[in-house]
């Protein structure tokens, strides 16, 4: 295949992802603004990017839109551009709708409609082609993430002189579940045209190769799997990481911490904080822990004059239904519980359905005492490796679900079942009443492992195994 080279880019280091760093967008007043994209990956690669210098190939989250490159702090911006049926189909409908719920255990039904997955061939063989037009002879191509799992066997026809890694930043699901997906196929084999694929678990790692196992004819010996055409991919665990040093000391700045006192003020001073900060996303347990607040509430085991829980979710792909229905459910819930326990001048739940900058969420882990992280399942879970490294010493307290992939690694948290809301219930309990000496033994711990294995660790382990992979193409 020939690929007509950009004139004006060509990077060594690419990074290909459905996401910018930065999201265009229209103001109400009609002006146009960037604004720092929702979500993990983007929190996690930008650090990586501004090191490396290289080009990052992904939508900038308007529709019918066309974009020429730009720089962006060091990073050269490669905008690809998405129709409103592709929003629609690829983005909403197949990422969001099929991929999303069935790699997260199935915890909503997904949905599998054809015209939805000829856009998700038609949007990977783009993003793929784009990438092959500004990556330098023998570069380094990073894809990411669960919307572009095509993209590595695509680019490889395209540009077999690349080096390519997948990085996929949600589950991986058990082989039962994943073959319901009826382009399972095509999904594995796009993904074996990486180099090297990884994955947040071993267990996730694990899933992936059991199934290329059974279900391809290729050989699999241990984590190395080859190809009838001796191309070899190999897929392995890496948990992923924050810039754990750059929120310590963004909590630290002076007007941070002025913030984080001002937020416990304006909230009245209470004696425990509780947090919530979160994608609006139902894999994120939501209303499980604050059914689990308000009952504690509600059954007077937690008083509404001492404590306080503040939650916070982003806005997120507020056009697929599921969404929708999560949002409405939120509201009342969040509703009924003010209703019932609530006092004129105090209300139990503090409920912020915005997103807000870095610098307001480091106030806010700052200030907070408990926080409560309780997906039913989620690929790794960031805010909590957040929480933890804003810590100001070995104080507060991380409720942690079993099914976040963070659970792995931050093995000295409360941890929950969010199934059992019993169990979220006393471990809040627990939480809040813990003695300090308690506390400060588990969040030493907590920040020791989120402090050693930084972004940085994460980006450096992934990209030195994928330059030591050398394929006999
Ligand atoms: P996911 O990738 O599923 O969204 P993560 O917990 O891994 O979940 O990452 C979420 C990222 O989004 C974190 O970096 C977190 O700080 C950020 N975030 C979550 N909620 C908000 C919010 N309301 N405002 C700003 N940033 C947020
Ligand atoms: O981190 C998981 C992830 O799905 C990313 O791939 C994505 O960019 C982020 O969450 C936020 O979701 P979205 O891009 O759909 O707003």
């Amino acid at each position: 295949a020939q690929v007509e080279r950009d004139t004006e880019v060509s990077a060594s280091f690419v990074v290909v992802a459905n996401r910018l760093p930065v999201d265009r967008v229209v103001t109400d007043d009609g002006s146009v603004a960037w604004r720092t994209s929702p979500g993990g990956l983007v929190t996690a690669l930008e650090p990586v990017m501004k090191k490396n210098e290289g080009a990052w190939v992904g939508w900038h989250g308007a529709p019918d839109e066309t974009l020429d490159p730009f720089e962006d702090g060091g990073i050269t911006i490669v905008p690809v551009p998405l129709s409103t049926n592709e929003v629609a189909e690829y983005y909403e409908g197949f990422s969001n709708a099929t991929l999303w719920p069935l790699y997260h255990d199935v915890v909503a039904p997904p949905a599998f409609h054809r015209e939805w997955w000829d856009a998700y061939v038609r949007v990977n063989r783009r993003f793929a082609e784009r990438a092959a037009q500004v990556s330098d002879t023998g570069a380094t191509v990073w894809v990411q993430d669960y919307q572009l799992q095509l993209v590595p066997q695509m680019l490889r026809e395209l540009r077999p002189d690349l080096r390519i890694g997948f990085f996929l930043h949600i589950p991986f699901p058990p082989v039962e579940l994943f073959q319901q997906l009826p382009w399972r196929r095509q999904i594995s084999e796009g993904l074996l045209g990486a180099d090297l694929i990884g994955f947040q678990l071993p267990g996730a790692a694990q899933n992936f190769l059991r199934l290329v196992r059974q279900r391809l004819s290729v050989q699999v010996r241990r984590d190395r799997v080859t190809l009838p055409d001796g191309h070899v991919a190999r897929a392995k665990a890496y948990p992923i990481s924050i810039d754990s040093r750059g929120f310590h000391d963004l909590a630290r700045t002076p007007e941070v911490t002025a913030r984080s006192h001002e937020i416990r003020r304006d909230l009245g001073s209470p004696k425990v904080m509780f947090l919530g900060v979160d994608r609006l996303d139902y894999t994120k347990g939501i209303k499980q822990r604050l059914r689990a607040f308000g009952e504690l509430v509600a059954e007077g085991r937690l008083d509404p004059d001492e404590v306080v829980f503040v939650q916070v979710a982003t806005p997120s792909r507020e056009r697929v239904e599921e969404y929708r229905h999560l949002r409405d459910e939120i509201d009342m819930l969040v509703g009924r519980i003010n209703g019932e326990a609530g006092r004129i001048g105090r209300s139990p739940l503090v409920y912020l359905h915005a997103s807000f900058p870095r610098e307001e969420m480091a106030a806010m882990y700052s200030a907070a005492d408990v926080m409560v992280v309780t997906p039913l399942r989620d690929g790794m879970n960031l805010v909590a490796k957040e929480f933890v490294a804003c810590r100001d010493g070995d104080n507060g307290a991380l409720v942690l679900s079993e099914f976040a992939g963070a659970a792995y690694e931050l093995k000295q948290a409360y941890k929950i079942n969010p199934y059992d809301i019993n169990d979220i219930k006393s471990t809040l309990e627990l939480a809040a009443n813990d003695s300090e000496a308690n506390k400060a033994r588990r969040m030493r711990t907590l920040r020791k492992q989120v402090f050693d294995n930084d972004i940085s660790h994460w980006a450096d382990s992934f990209l030195s195994d994928l330059d030591a992979e050398v394929s006999p193409e």
